[in-house]
């Protein structure tokens, strides 16, 4: 029986390329095994992996090595750039305030409140109807004294781009940090510190083909943070700890190829993203896709779909479809959000689900296919049965951004990301299988 699984969740995970897990490997042998703080053989050969991947990640990023703070990932890079700048902030006598936009990643959100639990303060930088950073709440902030701005390059729910390289501009004429989040940004859209002066800016590898657990933080300006955790004085003090040669190995690794390949694979990945989006309109005409006028990355698809069941659609994403017999298993739990980020947008009408995303490797037309049919089905069954509000779906299509300017509608509405829109499908590309245990076929 052939088993074949959507998997539209690559913007929350990717599994581990083969030549990554290759680069790592000699780094949890006998021969690397080394801390890469002992000058012994075994640590000095740990310590060039290390320093390896530090050149590489550099390189690609525009950065110097030494500027190329690892971490346990994006979440931990996120709390170093915006606790890390507050505190560094405060004991300078400057602002113990932060100010961050409204669509940030939680690790960004909790770390700005985190800083508000410190006895500093957080402000929240709204977004306009197209999910684009409100540059007058930016003057005003800076105007007001604030230690870091964090805005985010690529927005992991709706894909939007940001104009961080503006941004960055005036921050640093205001003489303020400016950290971005580029986990999403990286390997999908260029990525240069050239193009972009900020003072820090976070990667993470899991994202991109590397294990999870590791990420980096890349810090122009040693003055801008402070530690958040403390011990041995690895990696000039910023983030102590004995270094994760092996994660870090794996995350070069895999920053060169994604650095390699992006060119290609934005291209593919519009195409295959247009596409499924003019296929999920033509089936399902009440259909919107989120922020589709805004500059957006080529990865994330966003999907709104009124009526109810939202849970059923949104499961839909991410599931076993075979086409032999029609089995399905629902493999993926909800995350909310985009939930969170829809509000942030000013969304008015109810979001049951915001399906985490998508995406994956998949090139076949027949893939891409059973993808819109799958969403086509699934859009029909919620639209069916939903109550609608005609009015307010037209208006919806006028207004772009269902936040500009809409009455609130009176339907559920189910917010399905299928963020990378791609597919892995175990007949036509073998190397991007993954197997689960647990449905006993290929995920
Ligand atoms: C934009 C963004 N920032 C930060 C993170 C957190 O990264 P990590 O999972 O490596 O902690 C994610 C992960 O979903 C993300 O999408």
């Amino acid at each position: 029986m052939s088993k074949r699984l959507v998997y539209l969740d690559n913007a929350a995970t990717t599994p581990v390329r083969p030549e990554v897990l290759e680069a790592m490997l000699p780094y949890l042998g006998k021969e690397a095994f080394g801390n890469p703080s002992s000058g012994h053989r075994f640590g000095r050969a740990a310590r060039a992996g290390i320093e390896e991947a530090k050149r590489t990640i550099a390189e690609t990023l525009g950065a110097e090595p030494n500027q190329v703070i690892f971490t346990s990932g994006g979440t931990e890079a996120d709390n170093l750039a915006i606790i890390g700048a507050a505190l560094a902030s405060r004991d300078r006598g400057g602002p113990f305030r932060v100010a961050v936009s409204a669509i940030e990643h939680k690790a960004v959100l909790a770390a700005a409140h985190a800083v508000g639990h410190l006895g500093g303060e957080e402000l929240i930088l709204p977004v306009n109807a197209s999910g684009v950073v409100d540059e007058r709440a930016l003057e005003q902030a800076l105007a007001g004294g604030v230690a870091v701005v964090s805005v985010m390059w690529v927005n992991n729910e709706v894909g939007v781009i940001q104009p961080v390289a503006r941004i960055a501009d005036r921050c640093r004429a205001a003489e303020v940090s400016f950290h971005t989040d580029a986990v999403q940004a990286f390997g999908k859209v260029p990525v240069s510190l050239q193009d972009v002066r900020c003072t820090l800016l976070t990667i993470s590898g899991h994202k991109i083909g590397a294990p999870k657990g590791i990420g980096a933080l890349i810090v122009r300006d040693r003055a801008a943070v402070e530690a958040i955790i403390h011990g041995g004085g690895q990696q000039f003090g910023i983030r102590p700890g004995t270094e994760n040669v092996p994660g870090i190995v794996a995350l070069g690794k895999a920053v060169e190829l994604a650095a390699a390949e992006r060119a290609e694979a934005e291209r593919r990945l519009r195409a295959l993203r247009d596409d499924l989006e003019l296929r999920v309109l033509q089936a399902v005409p009440d259909a919107v896709i989120n922020a589709w006028q805004a500059e957006r990355a080529p990865h994330v698809s966003n999907v709104s779909i009124p009526g109810r069941l939202a849970g059923r659609a949104g499961a839909a994403c991410v599931e076993r479809v075979d086409p032999g017999d029609g089995q399905r298993g629902v493999a993926d739990a909800f995350r909310p959000g985009g939930r969170r980020l829809l509000v942030g947008l000013g969304v008015q009408h109810r979001l049951d689900r915001a399906l985490p995303r998508a995406h994956g490797d998949e090139r076949a037309a027949g893939a891409r296919d059973r993808r819109a049919a799958l969403l086509v089905r699934e859009g029909q069954y919620c639209g069916g049965r939903g109550r609608r509000d005609r009015r307010a779906s037209q208006d919806r299509r006028k207004g772009s951004f269902p936040g500009g300017g809409v009455a609130p509608v009176t339907q559920v509405n189910c917010g399905l990301r299928i963020a990378n829109c791609g597919l892995m499908a175990a007949s036509s590309n073998p190397q991007s299988e993954i197997h689960d245990p647990q449905l006993g076929g290929a995920l």
